[in-house]
């Protein structure tokens, strides 16, 4: 089956100010997202996302390299008609309601008077916008801006769905609400590609993700692959314990870390974490809980930060 997504050393130099100065931007970017996934680009400020998303979606040229959709150039009309897209910061006509604007949109695409009604009217549904459709934009919310940005961008029923930073600048319930949509959008069978520096949310919704820093893919692949699956720590939390006996565990705890009177011992193997447990037997201490800990998303991103910083 085709690719839903694949570059091959997607490079990208501007040229900015009166001398043209050469700004390199991304270099040597080869994606490969499979159809069916839900793909998670993330990256720090400034890494190349946004531009990488821009040539994926023909916006502007590529200075090396070639990004290709479902098998085909991104300046074909018949793969565009196929993408969905949320801009990072969407332009709206502040004086239209949300259901003037997504008409404008649907007929944007062609759409009869007939199927653009039924298509918003299940839209309005999906984003949760149902009794706000008379309502002006200008008097919508952040988080109602960023959902009828998202019907928008299924105005046209696409197979590929691109976002660009869908959860930025939303509070936790608008983020729960749009990462709820995007679930719904990957059981409907879409492939989604977005961008984000969310880690908690790409490590709930996504199937893989690429980590690009600097204009340079540092990895790709899935989730569960990328991450290092052994234990790195196991973190132990009592109570019932005087603070003067923690210098007895000092040479199998890690680190011993007190708050409201509970500590959390953190040991690095089960050979420590047996002797931790009969020491809080032997000092009628209270278990609380034993919770291994493995690398997470934020663990990996960092490391990767800090590599190439090195
Ligand atoms: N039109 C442009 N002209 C010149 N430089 C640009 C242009 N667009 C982006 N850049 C530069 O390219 C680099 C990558 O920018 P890009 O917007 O792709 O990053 P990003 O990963 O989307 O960042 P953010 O998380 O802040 O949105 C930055 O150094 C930026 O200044
Ligand atoms: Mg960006």
């Amino acid at each position: 089956m085709q690719r839903a997504i694949e570059t091959h050393k997607l490079g990208k130099v501007f040229r900015s100010g009166f001398l043209l100065k050469k700004i390199p931007a991304l270099s040597d970017v080869s994606l490969n997202v499979e159809p069916g996934t839900t793909f998670g680009f993330l990256g720090p400020n400034g890494a190349g996302k946004t531009t990488t998303i821009k040539l994926l979606l023909g916006l502007i040229r590529p200075t090396f390299g070639e990004a290709r959709i479902f098998g085909k150039s991104v300046d074909e009309v018949s793969v565009r008609a196929k993408i969905g897209f949320l801009p990072e910061r969407p332009y709206f006509y502040e004086y239209l309601t949300g259901l003037e604007f997504l008409h404008f949109c649907g007929e944007l695409f062609g759409l009869n008077q007939t199927d653009r009604s039924r298509k918003i009217e299940s839209l309005l549904n999906l984003v949760h916008l149902k009794g706000a459709e008379h309502t002006q934009l200008r008097q919508y919310s952040k988080g109602m801006l960023q959902r009828i940005g998202l019907a928008q961008a299924l105005i046209n029923d696409p197979v590929l769905v691109v976002l660009d930073e869908p959860m930025s600048g939303l509070d936790p319930i608008g983020r729960k609400q749009v990462r709820d949509i995007m679930l719904h959008l990957k059981e409907m069978g879409k492939t989604i590609f977005f961008s984000t520096h969310i880690l908690s949310d790409a490590e709930l919704i996504c199937d893989q993700v690429a980590i690009l820093i600097k204009g340079t893919l540092k990895s790709q692949g899935k989730l569960e692959s990328l991450l290092d699956p052994k234990t790195y720590s196991i973190d132990v939390c009592l109570r019932g314990v005087a603070p003067e006996k923690f210098q007895t565990i000092e040479s199998i705890s890690n680190t011993v870390v007190c708050h409201n009177e509970t500590y959390t011992v953190s040991v690095s193997d089960e050979s420590c974490l047996s002797r931790l447990l009969a020491w809080v037997i032997q000092e009628k201490g209270q278990l609380i809980s034993v919770t291994p800990r493995k690398e997470s998303l934020e663990d990996m991103f960092l490391e990767e930060i800090q590599e190439s910083t090195r």
